[in-house]
């Protein structure tokens, strides 16, 4: 989620850049930097925010001033610790290639060590980096070769996703850029072009765009553009007309962050397995635990702690762990943990998850599991964050910053990441190779069927305006869908302000029963599994006493038609995948009702989006 500017023409770039760079800011970021052709190439760039570039810049004495040619970059960390060293653009050795890239190249360790193997000395932690020695390498090999050539020549080398902004004083006045995955748009002025990885930088210049499609790229001057494949095919482009605000930009064209997330979540799981589930092989790449793996796999017991949503992911890991790799798992509130005196011994391991890193309750949690011996791993959606560099070790979820204060693609990262460790722990151990390949095409094919999922908004919609007025809900689940009733029912409660409780389904009877009539509408989450009947069970108790219910159901189940009052379909699944399509229904369902009822979903009051206090 890294934002990407460039600009070529007649016009100072510096201010230009900087104002695109801070059109970008809602992306999140962590640093940023720009690089300008002033006849060499000058750049700052260092860790904060664009304001504290702009200060830098001031101090230099303005020494990027009066260049026509540019890029600039926002980033938000997937790749070493938010740094002045990790920010973009990153340079070649000799300082006359600058690059700025959005996305992650998956073969970076094994480039790194080919271009160390040939003296490349490296500056940063980044997987970018590979890209500007690379083209620096094939370019010394090959002087004569264009810029764009060498950019071109130096993509057939890598795997992963890029959308990439390179310039160069051995040619001036010549800017490439290159997309495969990650969205870069070209705006055409009059006689200077801007390009970026959304149309927000550009929106105030001109409203004439081209797009770049996958697997394109595109040399720019300040007198035209030329597209071409990476293969070197020229390709037509379509000049399209902006015909929207900046602000619809920002939200990606949806009419509230959370709703933009939300349908963020199949791009974002493809993301979180990039690189770590390899599909050929049937087999688990994953760097960050790798060096501990022997260790997870032989704890005595592990125990998960988080907080909110990061808490019921954790329940799912739970799940997830205790089937696959047969360990035992407890799942605690980091609050309750760190002030409980817990037995801690070294053979334990304790997972914290949390999608800010900055959570202070589960931060507290990982310095007392810390301090009492056990082995702490973490999952943290932001890269750098606090909880992330005191771990021992642990996993990005590479979901991009969540701007919308109720959680929703970090939920489904987190899941995926959980699913990813339960199946490595299981590894010659509780399960077979060929299970493990089998679970990990059930993961894979999580994307498109909750892009399916998706689908039903609208469906999703009609449904919540019947219920926009009602006072209280009781979300019930079982299994691997317990903990999805209780994050449907917290994201209710968060945005709707609707008091909601989840449950597990046959809990019911033990009490919450007593709440239903008329005026309570059950959410049942009744997919078909090992516990299906015993749904349908709880769902005639509910009847009978004139609850109103909403099923989420596995696709073709047409019985459940005639006991419930709406169904939302899902497809079917095996049971440990069933959280992440469940749940998006149950999103949908709180972020649709509270928008009817006037609430500002992005910003619920009394709810921050880090809780860094006790
Ligand atoms: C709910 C929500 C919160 C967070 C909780 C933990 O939508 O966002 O419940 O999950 O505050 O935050 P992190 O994951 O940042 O530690």
């Amino acid at each position: 989620m890294c934002g990407i500017v460039g600009y070529i023409g007649k016009r100072d770039a510096a201010p230009l850049l900087l104002s695109g760079l801070k059109r970008l800011e809602y992306r999140g970021y962590d640093s940023a930097g720009i690089a300008v052709l002033n006849g060499a190439l000058s750049v700052v760039k260092q860790k904060g925010s664009v304001a504290d570039l702009e200060n830098a810049l001031r101090e230099s004495g303005d020494k990027l001033s009066g260049a026509v040619a540019g890029i600039a970059h926002t980033r938000w960390a997937t790749h070493g610790d938010p740094s002045d060293r990790n920010a973009h653009p990153h340079l070649n050795t000799t300082g006359d290639i600058a690059l700025i890239h959005n996305g992650i190249i998956e073969n970076h360790t094994a480039l790194r060590l080919e271009l160390s193997s040939h003296g490349y000395a490296f500056r940063s932690a980044t997987d970018t980096e590979v890209l500007v020695h690379l083209i620096d390498r094939i370019w010394k090999e090959e002087p004569a070769l264009m810029l764009e050539d060498a950019v071109r020549q130096a993509l057939h080398h890598v795997e992963g996703a890029y959308g990439l902004c390179v310039i160069s004083s051995r040619e001036p006045g010549t800017l490439i850029v290159a997309r495969k995955g990650s969205p870069l748009v070209i705006g055409i002025g009059d006689g200077e072009y801007f390009v970026a990885s959304d149309a927000a930088p550009i929106v105030e210049h001109t409203r004439k765009v081209v797009y770049l499609g996958d697997g394109e790229m595109a040399r720019i001057t300040a007198d035209g553009y030329m597209v071409k494949t990476v293969e070197n095919i020229e390709t037509e482009k379509l000049i399209t007309e902006l015909d929207f605000e900046l602000e619809e930009i920002e939200k990606g064209g949806y009419e509230h962050f959370m709703l933009k997330e939300i349908f963020e979540q199949p791009g974002v799981m493809e993301d979180v397995m990039r690189g770590r589930v390899r599909l050929e092989s049937g087999s688990l790449h994953l760097g960050g635990i790798n060096d501990n793996l022997e260790q997870l796999r032989k704890a005595r017991r592990i125990i998960i702690c988080a907080c909110g949503t990061s808490w019921h992911a954790g329940l799912i890991g739970e799940y997830l762990i205790e089937e696959f790799a047969r360990i035992p798992v407890e799942v605690d509130y980091a609050s309750e943990f760190r002030y409980r005196n817990p037995v801690i011994t070294p053979e334990d391991v304790v997972i914290v998850i949390s999608q800010s890193g900055e959570t202070a309750d589960t931060l507290a949690a990982l310095r007392e599991a810390k301090e009492k011996g056990a082995l702490v791993m973490g999952i943290c959606n932001v890269v750098g964050s606090t909880i992330a560099r005191e771990t021992h070790c642990g996993m990005y979820t590479h979901a991009g910053p969540e701007i919308g204060v109720a959680s929703t693609k970090a939920f489904t990262a987190q899941v995926i990441v959980l699913y990813m460790v339960a199946l490595a722990l299981s590894q010659g151990r509780t399960l077979s190779d060929s299970e493990i390949a089998l679970y990990l095409r059930e993961l894979s094919e999580v994307p498109s069927k909750v892009s399916e999922i998706l689908k039903s908004s609208e469906e999703i919609h009609a449904i919540a305006g019947s219920y926009r007025n009602a006072r209280n809900f009781l979300y019930l689940g079982r299994g691997y869908n317990f903990p999805v009733a209780l994050e449907g029912a917290l994201k209710l409660k968060e945005i709707s302000y609707i008091h909601a409780e989840g449950y597990p389904a046959a809990e019911m009877k033990h009490g919450p029963i007593a709440l239903i009539d008329e005026d309570m509408p059950v959410i049942f989450i009744a997919t078909r599994d090992s516990t299906y009947t015993k749904i349908l069970s709880n769902i005639e108790e509910v009847r009978s006493r004139k609850g109103r219910v909403i099923a989420i159901a596995s696709e073709g189940d047409e019985d459940i038609r005639s006991l419930a009052d709406h169904v939302i379909y899902i497809p079917a699944a095996s049971a440990p995948v069933t959280p992440l399509l469940t749940v998006i229904p149950l999103q949908l369902l709180a972020y649709h009702i509270a928008t009817l009822r006037g609430c500002n979903v992005d910003r619920p009051r009394n709810l921050a989006k880090s809780v860094t206090v006790e």
